[in-house]
């Protein structure tokens, strides 16, 4: 037996795996003391009754031989998958169809998946700081990446890659950094991955956080992004699915590629094959919570909740600049991203703010190198506990 030599290349723990480690072992020598997370992005506020009750009607439904559903279909069951096409796309004018989406357990586990459908020798490039998945998954089977530095310098709107691109990883609103793109900047993306025959990973898993009307919720707003992009979409963070697990991709039919013997591959048809064969669809009950989100109710309850993240976000970061802090992000999403006090390391930060005050956040550089000497803060905690957070940051702070 041989294993993978290529995970030797990736450390031994996930960026928010090494961070629990490291505030277990805190709590542990310090049971004393209360620590306050406001690290990985996991939601605080109960999932909306709209979709509790739609879970429970579905939870009675399993109970009954007759209304009993075993396995679901692939890529989803029909009423998710039209929710999902008439509210998320239709209603907004981008034009889909409702074979194009296929539903997961989470926009995780699709954007680590889908360089299945991909050759090992693509040339990648990704943003960075960036979602560690991307990175990660691409060392796991050894492909050759770019990082594509998103900073103040420039605004955090990558530069093109110095070598064309194969497949472009993009995330906005963007996680870690809370930065997006408009419509005309993510347009030259499409543009550059039209002209060079590039395939963009476009993951809008923080969509539901836009609230600037210039800013694209989809990357099929643009012209042209069917010929060249799959989007990752998720309920965890529009509705506090991150324990339920359910998302969707959208692969459209436009895309395609030829194989090195002249034929024409369908890359729908492709992660379709991928999907059935690995993936033995999403449970039932979370799909039918999943269709609740989009009745009137749910999406006027979802509303409040994204409201009351995104007032935590305002907090955080009147908070931060009021001790003349640089912070980014948190208009258009629930990350905050923070410029280190006294040019101290991310990893630096880290320790003082668990040390000192008990304040668990996420290490820049934990998301890549151009994320050293920044800090993430997530907006997803709850209110109290944001407060006392700030709190206790200024009073360290201004000693
Ligand atoms: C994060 O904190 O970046 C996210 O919660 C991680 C995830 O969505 O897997």
């Amino acid at each position: 037996m041989r294993i993978n030599e290529h995970y030797t290349e990736i450390g031994n723990n996930y960026l928010f795996a090494e961070v629990a480690r490291r505030v277990r072992e805190y709590k542990e020598n310090h049971p004393d003391k209360t620590v306050i997370s406001l690290g990985i992005g996991d939601v605080t506020q109960p999932i909306v009754p709209a979709v509790i009750d739609a879970i429970h009607k579905a939870t009675a439904e399993m109970a009954d031989a007759k209304t009993l559903r075993g396995y679901a279909p692939y890529e989803g069951y029909d009423f998710l998958v039209n929710a999902i096409l008439k509210n998320d796309f239709l209603d907004r004018g981008v034009q889909i169809d409702a074979d194009e989406i296929f539903v997961s357990d989470g926009a995780k586990s699709d954007t680590g998946n889908i360089g299945d459908i991909l050759a090992q020798d693509n040339q990648i490039a990704i943003t960075d700081p960036a979602y560690p998945v991307y990175v990660d998954t691409n060392k796991m089977v050894g492909r050759e990446i770019e990082l594509l530095p998103c900073t103040p310098g420039n605004n955090f709107v990558p530069a093109f890659p110095e070598k064309v691109a194969d497949v472009i990883y993009l995330c906005y609103p963007n996680n870690p950094t809370g930065t997006v793109l408009t419509k005309e900047q993510l347009k030259k993306w499409v543009d550059y991955a039209i002209e060079h025959q590039s395939l963009i990973l476009f993951d809008a898993a923080y969509e539901a956080y836009v609230s600037q009307p210039d800013i694209p919720h989809s990357i099929y707003e643009i012209p042209g992004a069917k010929k060249v992009a799959i989007e990752f979409r998720s309920f965890s963070k529009t509705a506090g699915f991150t324990g339920m697990r359910a998302g969707y991709t959208i692969v459209p039919k436009e895309l395609t590629t030829q194989t090195s013997k002249d034929e024409t591959l369908s890359l729908n048809a492709m992660w379709r094959r991928r999907q059935s064969t690995k993936f033995n669809g999403t449970a039932y009950i979370v799909q039918r919570g999943a269709e609740a989100v989009y009745t009137p109710e749910g999406q006027k309850q979802i509303r409040e909740v994204i409201g009351y993240y995104m007032e935590n976000a305002r907090i955080i970061q009147t908070g931060l600049e009021a001790l003349g802090l640089t912070t980014y992000g948190g208009v258009n999403a629930p990350y905050i991203w923070v410029k280190t006090p006294g040019n101290l390391t991310s990893w630096e930060f880290f320790d003082l703010l668990l040390n000192k005050i008990q304040i668990v956040g996420t290490p820049g550089s934990g998301f890549g190198q151009a994320g050293e000497g920044f800090f993430r803060f997530t907006a997803f905690g709850n209110r109290e506990d944001t407060i006392e957070a700030v709190r206790r940051i200024q009073t360290e702070l201004n000693r």
